[in-house]
């Protein structure tokens, strides 16, 4: 089987969590509600602290919300392994071809298939030439094309990413980011992709909610109204990019200063 072209679709209804009980309960998320269309490039762009990873975590069923419901269009998709993290999480001790098809082998999916899954989802981060270097070999951008690709072999809905390219440089940043605006083009996934850079945001999503510092409420959502596929360059030339910055940062910047006065204390 092919991977299928297809986006969840994904509804959360009044989703809050806390973390712990008593007087050390941190409110993480508070009443989120939020409607997201299959194929949507979702940017979930808040200040350090304000539950983006908790919400994704959750939406992963890595964790579980305290109040709420969460919707997908789709029962039975297969969303656990569908995160992509900062750091890659490849097996240090198999090479990319075997940590790409851990997922398959953990789920029993045949040999035949799972041969043509890989080789698939190496296609399509182009990875194939280094199927059989283990991560050590392999540099930033490329563990982080092997980690999408682990993503993508279990064919799931949506694509769940925690600020997958911040700790690369520059040029591997720009390069990967175009590489996946790519990738969900060409496979219909819906992508929650949370940054906490606007122009990030701006270059890759097609809406943006931006969150509270916490406790994680939704600020606002915007619509970003530029065609992909988005070149940096000639984006931050359009003056339509220079004051959605500029309106974001304006949206944001009292969220960072409070988060960043709760730190304080
Ligand atoms: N396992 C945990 N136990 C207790 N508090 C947590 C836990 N995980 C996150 N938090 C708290 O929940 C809030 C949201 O965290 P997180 O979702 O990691 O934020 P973000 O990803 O936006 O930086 C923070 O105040 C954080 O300290
Ligand atoms: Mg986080």
């Amino acid at each position: 089987m092919a991977l299928e072209r297809r986006g969840a679709s994904i509804d959360i209804v009044s989703v809050d969590k806390q973390y712990g009980i008593g007087p050390n309960a941190v409110i993480a998320l508070d009443h989120i509600d939020l409607r997201i269309e299959s194929g949507e490039f979702l940017c979930l762009l808040g200040p350090s602290g304000c539950g983006k990873s908790t919400l994704l975590r959750i939406l992963a069923n890595l964790d579980h919300q305290t109040g709420g419901e969460i919707g997908v269009d789709a029962a039975g998709w297969d969303v656990e392994n569908a995160m992509v993290f900062q750091d890659s999480g490849l097996f240090p001790w198999m090479d990319v071809e075997t940590n790409v098809r851990f997922g398959l082998d953990t789920r029993g999916v045949p040999r035949e298939e799972a041969r043509k899954r890989v080789d698939e989802a190496l296609t399509l981060v182009g990875l194939t030439r280094f199927r059989k270097h283990y991560p050590h070999q392999l540099s930033g951008g490329m563990r982080q094309r092997g980690a999408i690709a682990r993503a993508f072999v279990t064919n799931p809905g949506m694509l769940l990413m925690d600020e997958p390219f911040a700790a690369l440089d520059a040029q591997n940043r720009t390069i990967l980011q175009a590489e996946l605006v790519r990738m969900w083009e060409q496979t219909g996934k819906t992508v929650i992709y949370v940054t906490h850079s606007i122009e990030e945001a701006l270059l890759l999503g097609t809406r943006i909610v931006v969150m509270t510092a916490q406790p994680g409420r939704i600020k606002t959502i915007i619509n970003v109204p530029f065609t992909h596929p988005r070149d940096v360059v000639t984006l931050q030339a359009e003056p339509e990019f220079g004051k959605l910055k500029l309106d974001i940062w304006r949206v944001l910047e009292d969220e960072v200063n409070r988060a960043r006065a709760e730190m304080a204390l």
